[in-house]
């Protein structure tokens, strides 16, 4: 990490900071980003207490422009890009049968074209320098869970896009992680798309009984450092990912005899 140059995107808040905070300790230059220029100020402050080596550029990843924006933003400052980390993602709630269409369209928009806009323009910065895309996904991005299908559904699109990349640019040694990231400590006032497309208000969580953003980054971080493809993260993110394609309906069912659980921690 020492020497890179990492964009992290939404990193002005939660899992994105975290990693970031975690780059810039091993020595990475830090390129923050997000669309609420106070929560960046915020977050520059506190990688300037580890390093002066950290811009922020306050742009929404979902739009094309932003993706050049950022590249640009981190070649213009640190001369080169070694790393991306696509982290900027939103959840949904409701049943498919309850939801407004255009709950997929904004999950989408964030979780997939807010990947996509940046990664192409990042590519052939990425060649240079042999460098890592990281891909922060979800454990349900491993199969359909009830309530998240829009969600679930941006997630699991990750995937698609990390493994198509993975063979394109074998011969140019970009390495591609993607990281199936369990419920982890969320920060006050984290909002979630609600199934009439409004924002809400995720209940805050027993951050004592969930993983924190700090092992969530040493695990980017362990990621980049392996050159993995694939990390998953808690232990029930490990069963899930070894019995959903192996075991479907029995995991359908324990997820049915669940599902009060599902419905009552996604609130
Ligand atoms: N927390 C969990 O339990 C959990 C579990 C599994 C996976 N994940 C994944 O981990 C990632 C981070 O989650 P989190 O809980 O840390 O989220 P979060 O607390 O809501 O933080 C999201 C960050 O992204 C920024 N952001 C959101 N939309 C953006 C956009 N369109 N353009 C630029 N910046 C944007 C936000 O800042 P602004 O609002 O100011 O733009 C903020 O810095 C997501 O991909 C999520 O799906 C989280």
């Amino acid at each position: 990490m020492d020497g890179k140059v990492a964009i992290i995107t939404g990193s002005s808040r939660g899992i994105g900071k975290a990693i970031a905070i975690d780059f810039a300790k091993k020595g990475a230059s830090i390129v923050l980003n997000g669309r609420n220029e106070v929560r960046l100020a915020e977050a520059k402050a506190e990688i300037l207490k580890i390093h002066n080596k950290v811009i922020t550029v306050c742009c929404d990843v979902s739009q094309k422009e932003a993706g050049e924006q950022l590249i640009n933003a981190a070649i213009d400052k640190f001369g080169k890009l070694d790393i991306l980390v696509n982290n900027v993602g939103v959840s949904s709630r409701g049943k498919v049968a309850d939801l407004n269409p255009e709950v997929f369209e904004s999950v989408f928009s964030s979780n997939l074209m807010g990947t996509v806009n940046p990664t192409i323009p990042a590519i052939p910065e990425l060649r240079k320098t042999q460098g890592s895309i990281v891909f922060i996904s979800s454990l349900a991005g491993i199969r359909g869970l009830p309530v998240l299908s829009a969600y679930c559904s941006s997630k699991m699109a990750l995937r698609a896009i990390a493994e198509s990349i993975r063979i394109e640019e074998k011969e140019h040694n970009i390495h591609v992680g993607l990281i199936y990231v369990g419920i982890t400590q969320i920060e006050h006032n984290k909002e979630a798309i609600a199934s009439d497309g409004s924002m809400v208000i995720l209940n805050d969580r027993d951050n004592k009984k969930v993983q924190s953003t700090e092992y969530v980054a040493r695990q980017v971080s362990k990621n980049i450092k392996k050159r993995k493809f694939i990390t998953t993260l808690t232990r029930i993110g490990k069963i899930n990912a070894f019995m959903a394609p192996r075991f479907p309906l029995l995991v359908e069912r324990l997820i049915l005899k669940n599902l009060h659980k599902f419905e009552e921690k996604s609130k």
